[in-house]
């Protein structure tokens, strides 16, 4: 399994299949970017069924269930691992509310989804999940250890 690079909190941030074919893929990195997360791994991917089923198979029961299967597996996501301290909690409120026509102007979703079937990104919500969603999207070496230079004169 992949091991986590620090013991800084990740979250798995997904570009779900609609958010790639609508060209947001640049607009979402880079709140995450400007915001000052780190980008730990990054890649551009086609889910195969069962490891959509394991990502969500707290849902197993739900009805939406099938139909969310077929839509995150209905074209390449972008998954990716961002780190920093408080990265879960403030990465979910970059996304916005789950329903789209609930989230907050400003949010991801606020500004460019509609419909809670089709709500551009997906953001771990815990940083256990964080964690086993990243050692499930991801295998040995496609993270990066790395560390950004701070610019001196902001701290
Ligand atoms: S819960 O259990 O009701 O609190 O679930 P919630 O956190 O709201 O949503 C869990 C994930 O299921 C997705 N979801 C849906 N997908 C398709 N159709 C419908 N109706 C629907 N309702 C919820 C929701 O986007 C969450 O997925 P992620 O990937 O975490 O956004």
């Amino acid at each position: 399994p992949v091991v986590a690079s620090s013991e800084v909190e990740q979250s798995y941030i997904m570009i779900k299949p609609d958010g790639v074919q609508r060209g947001l893929v640049g607009e979402i990195i880079s709140r995450f970017e400007k915001k000052g997360f780190l980008l730990k791994g990054l890649k551009l991917f086609q889910c195969p069924k069962d490891l959509a089923q394991e990502h969500y198979k707290d849902l197993k029961d739900r009805p939406f269930f099938p139909k969310l299967i077929d839509y995150i597996t209905s074209g390449p996501v972008i998954c990716m691992a961002w780190e920093g301290e408080g990265v879960v909690a403030s990465a979910r409120k970059l996304i916005g509310a789950t329903n789209p026509l609930q989230a907050e102007p400003g949010t991801i979703r606020g500004d460019l989804a509609v419909q809670t079937g089709r709500n551009v990104v997906h953001g771990s919500d815990s940083p256990d999940n964080g964690k086993r969603e990243i050692a499930l999207w991801f295998k040995e070496g496609e993270l990066c250890q790395w560390e950004s230079v701070q610019t001196p004169w902001l701290l």
